[in-house]
């Protein structure tokens, strides 16, 4: 029975995790790092700002103190910001607005369930703002994917009981933040092979059997 969808945001709904990725590479050349790459990003995906920096660290043997890695965040965060000025609904993945249109129309409640704490902006430059009936991202939570409070809140928000809800995901870890919530877990994208996940999709223009497949 499925009386919720959540969304991840980066890589789910936006294309934005590309963005995350040129930043974090900046970061990490800046720090003399050359070798950052595709593979190491893959690892930052649904992480929080601070555990995704503690992946960049890993490839220097330099060490930095908490406070200075508090600036190296902020500072990959000011590129990020930048870089999300020129950002618009054409950074909304293919099949996204239809598949919200579809939900609502069947009486399926909405929300974002995001790590980001650029949640809000990016919501907003890309028309997404008015689409969801609840939004929970890392302005909220305490602790990070996978760790399943960010969908929780989520479905608090809502008024739905996790068991009745659908998490859409492209990382391993807030897929295993779904099951461990006790939510039904969708991978798409990156995270498409993942086995842990109820069912998986190349996109989600590819999930309008959605109602079909989980029940109502
Ligand atoms: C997640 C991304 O959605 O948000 C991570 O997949 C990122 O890579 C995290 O680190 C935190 O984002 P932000 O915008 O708060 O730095
Ligand atoms: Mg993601």
């Amino acid at each position: 029975m499925i009386k919720a969808v959540i969304f991840d945001l980066d890589g789910v709904l936006v294309t934005t995790d590309e963005l995350h990725f040129s930043a974090w590479k900046r970061l990490a050349e800046e720090l003399g790092i050359t070798g950052f790459t595709k593979a190491d990003n893959a690892r930052q995906r649904g992480v929080s700002r601070m555990a995704s920096l503690e992946v960049v660290l890993e490839k220097t043997e330099r060490k930095f103190s908490d406070e200075e890695k508090l600036a190296l965040a902020e500072k990959k965060n000011d590129m990020y910001v930048k870089s999300l000025e020129s950002l618009d609904k054409s950074a909304v993945l293919d099949g996204v607005f239809d598949f919200i249109t579809y939900l609502r129309n069947n009486q399926i409640k909405t929300a974002v369930g995001s790590a980001s704490k650029n949640t809000p902006v990016i919501l907003k430059k890309t028309n997404l703002a008015d689409k969801f009936d609840a939004v929970s991202c890392g302005l909220d939570t305490q602790k990070s994917k996978p760790d399943p409070e960010v969908f929780l809140i989520a479905a608090k928000k809502l008024g739905i009981e996790p068991s009745e809800c659908v998490v859409i995901e492209d990382s391993d870890a807030g897929i295993e933040a779904a099951k461990t919530g006790g939510m039904y877990a969708v991978a798409v994208g990156e995270a498409e092979h993942n086995k842990k996940a109820d069912i998986s999709v190349s996109s989600i223009g590819s999930l309008n059997r959605i109602i079909e497949v989980f029940g109502r």
